[in-house]
């Protein structure tokens, strides 16, 4: 009986992580020496909602989190790993302001969202600027680190030849 329990939590995980590769994007983490920069683009202000899409183990909306404690910040996540990884995070950090949802952001609405943040491969793109011109309000800013939105017009920040890319947008 143990036997079979731990083998379908071993597939469950499998799983969940093979299914957001194969939609999005596999778990590669941001540099940690990044996430200030990105954080910095992205012009936070107390009132804002912060979604990151795919947060993998939780350390930008932890840091995001510590820096702005009153936003509330958001993650979305879909491997069940990262997704336990992430929460427990953010539980022993002792953050009130932010939480990880086990859900798939592309059946989310992000209407509330005033900032949005991603690390997902280029074919993901696609389909969540589709997304995101149906749904984000006038205003919002996208922070995509390594890879652009393919149609939309934005500001690249790469401050030498091998820092990794972030592309910002502003929702019109
Ligand atoms: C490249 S990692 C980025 C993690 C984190 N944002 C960071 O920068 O460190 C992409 C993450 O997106 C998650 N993911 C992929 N597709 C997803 C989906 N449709 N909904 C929620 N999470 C997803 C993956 O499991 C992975 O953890």
């Amino acid at each position: 009986m143990a036997d079979a329990i731990a083998l379908v939590i071993i597939l469950i995980v499998l799983i969940t992580h093979a299914y957001a590769t194969f939609i999005a994007a596999p778990w590669t983490p941001i540099k940690k020496s990044d996430i200030n920069r990105l954080i910095g683009l992205a012009e936070i202000k107390d009132s804002d909602i912060v979604y990151d899409l795919g947060a993998g183990d939780g350390r930008i909306v932890l840091e995001i989190a510590k820096q702005f404690p009153t936003t509330r910040v958001v993650g979305f996540e879909i491997s069940i790993t990262l997704f336990l990884v992430a929460v427990a995070r953010l539980r022993l950090a002792g953050v009130r302001n932010a939480r990880i949802l086990f859900k798939n952001f592309y059946k989310q609405n992000l209407a509330e969202a005033n900032v949005v943040t991603i690390f997902l491969m280029p074919f993901a793109m696609k389909k969540l600027e589709r997304q995101f011109k149906s749904q984000l309000k006038p205003g919002t800013r996208i922070l995509s680190y390594c890879f652009p939105l393919p149609e939309s017009q934005g500001e690249t920040d790469k401050p030498t030849k091998n820092d990794r890319a972030i592309y910002k947008y502003v929702v019109r």
